[in-house]
């Protein structure tokens, strides 16, 4: 799921800009983190990356209400791919929709 996000920001004008030219980690730190948010164990973020801290983490991105629509918009392609149970599925982007709109740190 991951994996399908980021290939989506890889051909988007407005997010491909804010990321870093190798998404190797961002593939890797987006998937230990969400694994551990949703109730796998440390080792795959915090252990090495320490608190998620995620506003935090995204201060230096200059995430805007257009960046947070298309942000969400690939999440929510990849979550569907996924083909989960509906009510799993309701609850990731419900998530995915709630942090987005939660990292928004600049006007426009
Ligand atoms: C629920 C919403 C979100 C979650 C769970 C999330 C999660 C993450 C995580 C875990 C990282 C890696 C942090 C690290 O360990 O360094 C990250 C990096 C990043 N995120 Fe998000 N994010 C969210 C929303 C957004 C939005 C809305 C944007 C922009 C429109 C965004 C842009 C970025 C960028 C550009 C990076 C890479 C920063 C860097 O490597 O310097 N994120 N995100």
């Amino acid at each position: 799921m991951v994996e399908r996000f980021y290939a989506g920001v890889e051909t988007d004008p407005v997010l491909r800009p804010l990321y870093p030219d190798d998404l190797t980690e961002s593939v890797r730190n987006t998937a230990g983190f969400l694994a551990q948010y949703w109730g796998g164990g440390t080792e795959q973020y915090s252990d090495e990356r320490g608190h998620p801290r995620l506003r935090m983490r995204h201060g230096h991105v200059a995430i805007d209400t257009a960046g947070r629509d298309r942000w969400v918009h690939h999440m929510t392609e990849a979550v569907h791919a996924e083909h989960l149970a509906p009510e799993l599925e309701a609850k990731l982007l419900a998530y995915f929709e709630m942090g987005a709109t939660a990292m928004v740190n600049h006007d426009g």
